[in-house]
């Protein structure tokens, strides 16, 4: 019996891997065009019998990789024509060569409104990203988001699904959908999360506690493990740097500085005490991304969290209380002013990316310097 969802799937990873070396200038149009034509139509056989070859060679698993081992081919650094053609496939690409020329995908979680998730959906888009799947659980500004991203970008695909990312069942209903319509996941930022009370944990109640883990701990775990096994069902996409291995999947989870450090009187979010169940929530971030990257790095991918410090986002100028509430904060950072979404977004990428390839389970400090002082 034919096995349709297999079957998708292959054609789709074929498809993305064939785009991503016709426009490295691997594959030609022609050959592009005869590969194509040969794949099978969905409902056609089942995704075992499926077997397009390349040059003889199974395809297409890593057929930069695989160039870069033929002595013959520029893409082999001992090629005498390598050095041109890994210039020309750099300033033909440009970012584009690290974001896998339109064949990769994207995700980012809480990406509506300006802040933090927004921010980063929108690099993605810079970046040369065509496939980009938004979430957030505030509908209407998650349309913005889409907006600003084909105002910018107006050949990308964008995936929004507004829903709750403590909900399993949303979770997983949002990554299928994103397998379903892009064939593969590459990049996954989870940003989704809610600032913690202003309250020490004796004045905590249960409900408040239950509140703040469930989006901020509970979203995120239930985010990385739908992310991660999609990515495991993945081929390998080849390195933007021959030399490098291939990367099945790359996630970054927001953490926050206040995962590292708790500060009495003057902490972020709040002027009277650490606020002890949101600082946990985004410990237990840190701890579950050191986690993942060491369980699923024979796999290869990586799992990496930023910390940011104090950013200007609605979460923290929303009123003119939230901003002189947080003022002393700022202040401890020796940079002395807020971040901006943009500031983390571009760290984000670069974890993402394949440039950051023996970067593995590290928690970037993006503070101004907050944590040091
Ligand atoms: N802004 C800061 O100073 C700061 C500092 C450290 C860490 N962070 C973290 O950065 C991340 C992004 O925050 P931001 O500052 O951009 O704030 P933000 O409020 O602009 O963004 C958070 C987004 O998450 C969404 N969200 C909240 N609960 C959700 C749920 N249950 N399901 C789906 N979406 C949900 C919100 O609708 C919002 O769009 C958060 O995880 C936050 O804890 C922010």
């Amino acid at each position: 019996m034919a096995d349709n969802a297999g079957i998708n799937r292959a054609v789709n990873t074929i498809r993305t891997e064939l785009e991503y070396l016709r426009d490295s200038g691997v594959v030609s149009e022609p050959q592009f065009n005869s590969i194509l034509s040969q794949l099978p139509q969905p409902g056609g056989v089942p995704s075992q019998y499926v077997d397009v070859r390349y040059q003889g060679q199974p395809f297409p698993a890593s057929a930069i990789s695989q160039a870069a081992q033929d002595p013959n081919h520029p893409a082999n650094p001992k090629h005498p024509k390598h050095g041109e053609w890994a210039k020309k496939l750099g300033s033909k690409l440009g970012n584009a060569a690290i974001f896998g020329a339109g064949a990769t995908a994207a995700l980012v979680t809480g990406a509506a409104g300006t802040g933090i998730g927004a921010a980063t959906a929108m690099a993605f888009a810079r970046a040369g990203c065509r496939r980009i799947a938004i979430t957030d659980m505030n509908a209407k500004e998650l349309n913005d988001t889409r907006a600003a991203i084909l105002a910018q970008s107006p050949n990308a695909k964008v995936l929004v699904r507004p829903g709750d990312i403590a909900s399993e069942a949303f979770v997983e209903s949002f990554i299928a959908a994103v397998v379903k319509e892009f064939g593969r996941l590459d990049y996954a930022v989870n940003c989704a999360g809610i600032m913690g009370n202003n309250q020490s944990s004796t004045e905590t109640s249960l409900d408040d506690f239950d509140r703040i883990n469930n989006v901020n701990y509970r979203g995120c775990w239930l985010s990385s493990r739908a992310e991660l096994r999609a990515m495991l069902e993945q081929e390998p996409l080849p390195s933007h740097d021959p030399q490098r291995g291939p990367q099945r999947g790359s996630i970054v989870n927001i953490a926050s500085q206040l995962g590292l450090v708790g500060r009495p009187n003057a902490p972020a979010y709040t002027v009277s005490s650490t606020p002890a169940a949101y600082s946990a929530s985004k410990a237990a971030v840190i701890a579950m991304t050191r986690a993942d990257a060491i369980d699923y790095s024979d796999k290869a991918i990586r799992v990496n969290c930023i910390c940011p410090g104090v950013i200007d986002t609605p979460m923290t100028t929303c009123d003119e209380d939230r901003i002189e509430m947080l003022a002393p904060a700022v202040q401890i950072a020796p940079m002395k002013r807020m971040g901006r979404p943009s500031e983390v977004a571009d760290c984000a990428l670069f974890l993402a990316s394949s440039q950051a390839s023996f970067v593995q389970g590290h928690a970037l400090v993006v503070d101004g310097g907050y944590v040091i002082n």
